[in-house]
């Protein structure tokens, strides 16, 4: 038997749901490194409120540094209404925004694909989402999110004012679309760039230089410029007319949850969000399913584990080479949604209600 060499993984399950659903992560890494030839060294650490109730903060610093050291980091979800009203810099999200920005994770990998068995899950009709398989690439440190100045401020007639700046630099915009064309150029050879570029400057130079790169280095993919507006609406009307998707950070927070709508549940979701390759080949990323903490059913053991999983589906493909182990994890969901067990986000009629835990372990019983 081959050994490899240890490969670390970090944890971070977050909050409400995040625990149970990366709980059935866990177990299957642990599958791997009791029946493989796989070795995964797993730490795990608190993030978000979880890491405020102990910490005074959403992340320590000692978290932020086993992240940077990690191969790959597998996040839960954060956040929830009991971290509400804390100031803005305490919130749970700024533990997630903090590590997209300071590792340098640009770019947001985030696939919609229609599972043919849950076709009927979806609010849409059959004929619409059927065989859909399309990928958001959302631009993830830069735009709104993170732009200055920022803040909420006195203003001269006594009133408060809000800001919130949304700027690109041709540089942040060239290297987001370059991974979209490259992604594409395995796929169906097509990206469909969104901006709203008849109102924002920001805009424009979006649409400028995503035509240039192509015009320069992608002669062989079909690139479609659509306002974001038009493609809210063309995801409802006619997915399947999609292969990749490229836009800003906060067009494609809003685009990719109606995307995951398409498929049925965001419980099916995947996310990867990775960083440039250094001169070894390796990159910095962090995958996280792409619904939130669902605080509404957390503790109750009814979510769905699938999205999590997917994402270390994800980590196996993108950050530790392992495609063929991320292909046939992938088959194994299938095939236990082909048997007919769903966690009550995605049941109907003539399924079977199973638990996250349970999910999990029909997972890991297909690995078999
Ligand atoms: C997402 C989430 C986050 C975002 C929140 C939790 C900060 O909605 O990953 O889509 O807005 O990016
Ligand atoms: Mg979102």
């Amino acid at each position: 038997m081959i050994k490899v060499k240890k490969r670390k993984i970090l944890l971070l399950p977050g909050d409400g749901i995040g625990p149970e659903v990366i709980a059935e992560v866990r177990k299957i890494i642990k599958w791997y490194n009791s029946k493989k030839s796989l070795d995964f060294e797993i730490d795990e650490d608190l993030v978000g409120g979880a890491a405020y109730d102990k910490h005074k903060k959403p992340i320590t610093d000692e978290v932020f540094y086993k992240a940077l050291e990690s191969e790959a980091v597998i996040l839960g979800a954060v956040g929830g209404p009991k971290w509400d009203k804390l100031d803005f810099s305490k919130k749970p999200e700024r533990a997630l925004l903090k590590l997209r920005k300071e590792l340098k994770l640009f770019a947001n990998l985030r696939p919609a694909i229609c599972f043919k068995q849950l076709v009927d899950a979806s609010s849409l009709k059959p004929e619409i989402v059927s065989g859909l398989d399309i990928l958001i690439v959302r631009e993830l440190t830069g735009g709104i999110y993170f732009g200055e100045p920022r803040g909420i401020k006195p203003s001269e007639n006594g009133e408060r004012k809000g800001i919130n700046t949304h700027s690109y630099t041709s540089s942040e915009i060239i290297r987001v679309a370059r991974v979209a064309f490259e992604l594409a150029e395995k796929r169906n050879k097509k990206v469909t760039s969104c901006d709203k570029s008849n109102v924002m400057e920001a805009g424009l130079l979006w649409r400028e230089e995503v035509q240039s790169l192509k015009d320069k280095e992608f002669k062989n993919v079909k690139l479609e410029h659509m306002l974001a507006d038009n493609c809210a609406m063309q995801l409802l009307k006619n997915p399947k007319q999609f292969d990749v998707i490229v836009t800003d950070n906060l067009f494609g927070d809003i685009l990719s949850d109606e995307a995951a709508m398409l498929t049925g549940s965001l419980g099916l979701l995947p996310s990867a969000s990775l960083g440039a390759k250094d001169k070894n080949g390796n990159l910095r990323s962090m995958y996280e399913p792409v619904h939130g903490s669902a605080p509404d059913i957390a503790g109750k053991g009814i979510a769905n584990p699938i999205a999590s999983i997917l994402s270390f589906s994800m980590a196996l493909k993108y950050s530790l080479n392992l495609e063929k182990e991320a292909n046939n994890l992938n088959l194994a969901v299938q095939s236990v949604l082909d048997d007919g067990l769903r966690t009550k986000d995605i049941l109907s009629k003539g399924t079977k209600e199973v638990s996250t835990s349970q999910m999990g372990d029909a997972i890991i019983s297909k690995l078999q």
